[in-house]
């Protein structure tokens, strides 16, 4: 994927140009996660994995979270190719210079601007949907995930300004290219440095779920559950915010809500919410 190929062709980015809001290092909770929860999906070359990008859509009025992101796949599987795709052309511009061998920068949107033969086995989109409708997340992740290879993965996410506090939505396309997408899992992400508070989420969901925190919704219960979880292990903090945060998410675990309990993904702040309900089904 070399910077000097020419520009694909994309007939018109399916999108519309939304604010730019950056910064260095937000992503890096999101991109630790993604490297321990899937790492073989980065690392598969067999079939139409071979060559397959990751591809960053709406990287914003500047490309620094794709050139971390870059980096911090390749020393997990040097080499991967990244893709950044921004809609809006003066950042595609501002970004360009920063191409090289395996990392482009191209405009596009939810259609994306792919050469021939170009596969792609990750999509990260990151406070992109964020600026749109409720009612546009379902087509959109039909629209992404139809131009992943099967078993690739679409990370549609939102975090606060600084990252500390980050969700995502984790959608799979089924190995079955016949079968719909499944959501996969919600992860909440706290930077545990800073203390813990599951209310903080509230306000940071993807906007799959944002507008659904309200009485009889399954997101609500689970938020619900989780502050009660908070409250009823507060005696833990003695031993700091690590083992409060594993502790609330036993109680959770102990009250029917699937959470994933594995001792490493808790101890980096990581609450994995294994095939939540999708909103609105
Ligand atoms: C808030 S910025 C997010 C930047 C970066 N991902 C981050 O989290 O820091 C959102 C970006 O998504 C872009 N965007 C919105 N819709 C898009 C689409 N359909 N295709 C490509 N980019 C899109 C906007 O132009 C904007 O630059």
């Amino acid at each position: 994927m070399a910077a000097s190929r020419p520009t694909p062709v994309c007939p018109r980015p399916e999108g519309v140009i939304t604010r730019g809001k950056t910064a260095r290092n937000r992503l890096r909770g999101s991109d630790h996660f993604l490297l321990q929860y899937d790492p073989g999906l980065l690392r598969r070359a067999a079939g139409p994995f071979d060559g397959a990008l990751c591809v960053d859509l709406g990287y914003g009025a500047e490309p620094h979270t794709t050139l971390e992101w870059a980096g911090r796949l390749r020393d997990h599987a040097p080499g991967l190719p990244v893709l950044g795709v921004e809609i809006d052309p003066e950042r595609v511009e501002r970004a360009r210079p920063h191409a090289d061998q395996v990392t482009d920068f191209r405009l596009g949107g939810f259609n994306l601007p792919l050469m021939a033969g170009e596969q792609v086995r990750v999509i990260r989109a990151f406070n992109v949907l964020r600026q749109y409708d409720e009612d546009a997340v379902s087509p959109t992740w039909d629209r992404l995930c139809e131009q992943l290879v099967p078993g690739g993965l679409l990370v549609e996410g939102t975090s606060c300004p600084l990252g500390r506090v980050w969700t995502a939505c984790l959608v799979r396309r089924p190995v079955d290219r016949a079968e719909p997408w499944q959501l996969e899992a919600l992860v909440l992400g706290a930077n545990l440095g800073r203390g813990f508070d599951p209310e903080l989420f509230q306000t940071r969901l993807p906007k799959a779920f944002i507008h659904r925190v309200t009485p009889g919704e399954p997101v609500y219960d689970f938020i619900e559950g989780w502050k009660r979880a908070a409250h009823e292990t507060r005696a833990t903090t003695v031993w700091g915010a690590r083992q409060w945060f594993a502790a609330a998410a036993a109680h959770l675990s102990g009250q029917g809500f699937d959470v994933e309990l594995r001792p490493r993904w808790l101890k980096q702040g990581w609450l994995v919410w294994r095939r939540p309900p999708v909103p609105g089904r």
